[in-house]
């Protein structure tokens, strides 16, 4: 794990969850987590889609533990968790094909999370990647975290199945703040209208009120990224794609200053935009 500083600062934590899967969950929390990373705040990335984890692929990473491993006895998270810079970008890998991680319910996460708890509190952001669609351990995740950011595409059936997430979340768990993120738009307008559509329908069927955090166009940058195994960001960092990311890290990182207002540095806000 990396240097931390002992400056107790408070940790928010997020998490990136869709309906339909394959609409950019990984990579957006890997390019979220990297331009925060840079930023200077600390980061911790978990991987927590169990059911197709390959955030490790994204990195071109093969880590030696894994999330399965911190079930073990004695496993503490520093054996498990992985620095993807130097002294910097932490992560940690999750397991594919777990069961118990599969049907993670409250009780289990929260004995999963005690133990993680003393590293938790080092951080600035902890980042999730979740699995698609309504799984358990989907939900039990998504109803812990401060933040909830859905990725839809302007397909049909990523509004449908990113409603039906809306609507578990609220129903079974009480859940009523959600921030949209529209990815793969040809333009900022059809992002726009997305989001009214899955907004009109979470008015107007569950009385709900859903954010628009933004959008992130189509770009072949962030394929050519993948097939490098390297964050967009550093890839591309001029490319549409990556300047739409950047905003999304900086309104992340408005959200968190307006918790704590001492936190709301001009300097760091502009870094993230800089580098
Ligand atoms: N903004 C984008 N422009 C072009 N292709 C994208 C974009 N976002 C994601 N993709 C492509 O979509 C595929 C799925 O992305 P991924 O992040 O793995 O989705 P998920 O985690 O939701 O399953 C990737 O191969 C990636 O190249
Ligand atoms: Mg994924």
């Amino acid at each position: 794990m990396s240097k931390q500083s002992a400056n107790p600062r408070c940790t928010m934590s997020l998490c990136i969850l869709s309906g339909k899967g394959g609409v950019g969950k990984s990579n957006l929390a890997l390019n979220l987590s990297y331009a925060l990373y840079r930023a200077n705040y600390r980061m911790l990335m978990m991987d927590f889609d169990v059911g197709l984890a390959n955030v490790d692929v994204l990195l071109g990473i093969s880590p030696e533990k894994n999330l399965q491993d911190l079930l073990q006895p004695g496993v503490t998270p520093a054996d498990v968790v992985a620095c993807v810079e130097p002294e910097g970008f932490d992560f940690l890998p999750a397991a594919s094909g777990v069961p118990e991680l599969l049907e993670l319910d409250d009780d289990m996460r929260d004995s999963v999370f005690s133990k993680l708890n003393s590293a938790l509190g080092e951080y600035d952001y902890i980042v999730f990647d979740l699995g698609a669609g309504i799984g358990k351990t989907v939900l039990s995740l998504a109803a812990m975290t401060r933040m909830r950011i859905m990725v839809v595409t302007p397909e049909p059936t990523s509004l449908t199945d990113s409603y039906a997430v809306i609507k578990v979340l609220n129903s079974q768990h009480g859940i009523s703040d959600f921030q949209v993120v529209v990815n793969q738009v040809s333009d900022p307008k059809e992002g726009q209208l997305t989001f009214e559509r899955l907004a009109g329908a979470c008015k107007r069927f569950l009385g709900l009120d859903i954010s628009y955090m933004g959008c992130v166009h189509s770009d072949p940058n962030v394929p050519e990224a993948v097939r490098r195994q390297t964050p967009l960001i550093k890839h591309a960092p001029k490319c549409r794609a990556s300047q739409d990311i950047l905003s999304l890290a900086i309104k992340i990182a408005r959200h968190r200053a307006e918790c704590r207002p001492e936190l709301a540095e001009k300097a760091i806000l502009k870094k993230i935009t800089h580098g």
